[in-house]
């Protein structure tokens, strides 16, 4: 019998995850993403291999989030999934600005596969969080040009790395060209050690390209254990802007 491919994994699981979440009492997750976010890593748990950014990393990335300065309002994620680390972006923000999250505090994540768009779409409708976290389909750059030519991004505060890591340094450089980036804005990605970014991890390292008038960064990586064992977080604040 011929061996079930990567995708066609994701794709059973992401309805296995659906039918755990769905079956259980909708009361324990309305109005609460930290409890859906925790139910999927609980699932995560115990069905072995998913690619969700697991809770030993988000305590990192959220430690930054909560200590920056001014407070994130623009959080946009590259590589929705099940849905698990939007679901926490937009609970951070909820923490930080309160349950009436003003509307100009907004969580954009992009995913060209559409079976996962729909079930994340689901699960921020069950957290009661469309308001704030937006689930949008296609590439992630192709997204966020249309965002940016609609006016509805000016600014980002963080930028969430977590797709195919071929896309990293593209997606970063996307960022600086629609000058989105603040002092202080927030570069964070996973995976840059295991299957491993190394071009973007030598433009971060490098403290961006270097030419006059470019934005600069300092990175730190970050190393965490969890899922499968050790694994990095890169995290790359913004010290100047082009
Ligand atoms: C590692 S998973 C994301 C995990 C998710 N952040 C979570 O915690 O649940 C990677 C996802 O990136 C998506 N992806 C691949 N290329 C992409 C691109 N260019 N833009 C946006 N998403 C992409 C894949 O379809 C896949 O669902």
């Amino acid at each position: 019998m011929a061996s079930e491919s990567p995708q066609d994994t994701f794709a059973r699981r992401a309805d296995e995850l659906r039918e755990y979440v769905f079956s259980q009492p909708a009361s324990k997750f309305e109005n609460n993403p930290w409890a859906l976010a925790a139910a999927i890593e609980t699932f995560a748990n115990e069905k072995g291999h998913m690619m969700i950014f697991r809770d030993s990393k988000l305590a990192v990335a959220k430690e930054a989030l909560l200590a920056q300065q001014p407070a994130p309002r623009t959080i946009l994620e590259f590589g929705t999934f099940v849905g698990k680390s939007a679901l926490a972006w937009g609970a951070i923000l909820r923490d930080i600005h309160g349950e009436n999250i003003p509307e100009d505090v907004n969580v954009y994540t992009f995913d060209p596969d559409s079976k996962m768009v729909a079930l994340t779409r689901d699960f921020v409708k069950l957290a009661g969080m469309e308001n704030t976290i937006h689930v949008l389909e296609g590439f992630g750059s192709d997204s966020l040009n249309k965002l940016v030519a609609e006016g509805k991004v000016t600014s980002v505060d963080m930028a969430f790395y977590d797709h195919w890591e071929k896309y990293y340094l593209s997606d970063l450089q996307l960022l600086e060209e629609k000058k989105l980036w603040r002092v202080g804005s927030l570069a964070i990605a996973d995976n840059t050690d295991m299957p491993g970014a190394p071009d973007y991890l030598a433009y971060v390292k490098a403290g961006g390209s270097g030419a006059a008038g470019a934005v600069k960064y300092e990175s730190k990586s970050y190393e965490t254990q969890g899922g499968k064992g050790p694994s990095v977080v890169e995290i790359s604040v913004v010290l100047e802007t082009n």
